[in-house]
């Protein structure tokens, strides 16, 4: 496979253009789908060399390089597996599911080829047992490929349990196994011994639909859009105070003020974006006309891309209440397995809602930042640092909130939270 070629003559998406990952209509079958899409790859010889140079990074919230993923399985001696992360528990998240509903078929190709690429014997595709309309979507694509005989893989899929936390890697590997869906304490991570013992190479389902893509038109052709630095396409889901929400796709390094244009909203409209999801970090509005829609930028604002959950908060609400919401669901997400995340977590959140009350003996103040210290990186997954993170982020952006509860207890918004709604599956583009 080359860089500069595409591996499929005739592709029926141009570079440089969108949508790639949602087509306008659902393409649920095997005939449409690889009409607009071209048939599947049958080489993946060069495949991991190819998304190593594509510097795709995975879109289920900790970005990480893909290809050297892969390349970690492909090493490891004896079979694999490929797990196709698509339970999505993250609250505020749709793109997965609007993906799998939409293109089910290019998640499927993305986890075969990556499966065979990396030596593995089978693929598991994980839903959330929450939403059985998926699970159907899904479940009657991969029964089409196994009556045509599409691939050289076995595929299944798997119900997951409707938690936040069975979406982590190693959770979802441990429930896999027969287990409950609580991350493991590591080593061994899933690359190393997984599911059935095996390596496994957990991905998101968005990051497989991009391995899809670059398998068949190259890493020159991903490259052709987003930046050197976030190389792409990415699916974000909009939320709260846009006046479009649902999921789309964006070039990544897209800057903010052409994404609340694309979603028909004036940034002055709005008093913070969390950016990230709900492990995600408040930006304030004077730092949304500068920053764009990749890692590199992000950073600059302490912020993470994360798993593309961008929540827009009218300006009649309460960011301390609705942070303060967010905190007490995070908190009440531990797996009851690391005392730091269980006790400390729960401080976080009762601080965070006396905060909101008003804290007149600044006890909530006073502790806050010393719980923070004590969960950063005292868990056996992120949950402690996600939380930290988040709440880290809200006293700094809603400080000036906080200095007015103070002074006159809950303000007249608070009692509307939580807006932080479920978007629906679909959604504008
Ligand atoms: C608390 C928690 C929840 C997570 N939930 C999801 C999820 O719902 N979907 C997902 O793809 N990754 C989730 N992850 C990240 C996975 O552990 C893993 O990094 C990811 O599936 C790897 O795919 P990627 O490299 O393609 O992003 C979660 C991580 C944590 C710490
Ligand atoms: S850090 Fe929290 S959520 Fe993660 S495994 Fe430990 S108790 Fe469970």
């Amino acid at each position: 496979m080359s860089t500069t070629t595409p591996a499929f003559e005739g592709a029926a998406i141009e570079p440089g253009v969108l949508p790639r990952l949602l087509p306008a209509r659902p393409l649920r079958t095997i005939a449409g789908h690889v009409e607009h899409y071209g048939p599947v790859p049958q080489r993946t010889d060069a495949l991991i060399l190819e998304i190593e140079r594509s510097g795709l990074k995975g879109h289920g919230g900790a970005g990480f390089p893909t290809g050297v993923k892969m390349q970690a399985v492909a090493q490891r001696r004896g079979s694999s597996v490929v797990v196709a992360n698509g339970t999505e528990g993250e609250p505020a998240s749709a793109k997965d599911k609007t993906l799998l509903s939409i293109a089910p078929h290019l998640v499927l190709d993305g986890a075969v080829l990556a499966g065979t690429a990396v030596g593995a014997r089978e693929v598991v595709v994980c839903v959330d047992r929450a939403f059985p309309q998926i699970a159907e979507i899904v479940a009657a694509a991969i029964d089409e490929r196994a009556a045509r005989a599409v691939d050289p893989l076995p595929i299944r899929m798997e119900q997951a349990p409707h938690r936040y936390i069975a979406g982590e890697e190693s959770a979802l590997v441990a429930w896999l196994n027969g287990g409950d869906a609580k991350p493991g304490f590591v080593p061994p991570r899933p690359f190393e011994k997984g599911v059935g013992g095996r390596p496994t190479l957990v991905q998101n389902v968005e990051t497989l639909a991009h391995v899809a893509l670059i398998a068949r038109f190259g890493a020159a052709w991903f490259r052709s859009l987003g930046t050197k630095a976030d190389p792409g396409s990415a699916l974000v889901t909009c939320t709260g105070g846009f006046a479009r929400t649902g999921v789309s796709e964006i070039p990544l390094g897209i800057s903010m003020p052409a994404l609340f244009r694309a979603t028909g909203t004036e940034i002055s409209q709005v008093q913070a974006v969390l950016i990230g999801g709900y492990f995600g970090t408040w930006l304030p509005p004077d730092a949304l006309d500068s920053v764009r829609l990749g890692s590199a930028s992000l950073r600059t604002q302490d912020a993470s891309f994360g798993c593309g959950v961008l929540f827009a908060l009218p300006k009649d609400r309460c960011g301390l209440a609705e942070s303060a919401h967010v905190t007490r669901w995070l908190a009440d997400q531990n797996a009851g397995q690391c005392g730091p995340c269980v006790n400390g977590l729960d401080a976080i959140a009762r601080a965070m809602a006396a905060l909101v009350k008003g804290d007149r003996k600044g006890d909530a103040a006073r502790h806050l930042d010393r719980w923070i210290d004590m969960v950063k990186g005292r868990g056996a997954c992120k949950l402690p640092d996600g939380t930290a993170r988040f709440v880290e982020s809200s006293v700094r952006v809603f400080a000036d909130e906080i200095r007015r509860h103070k002074r006159n207890g809950p303000c007249s918004a608070c009692s509307a939270a939580p807006l932080f709604p479920l978007p629906r599956v679909g959604g504008w583009r």
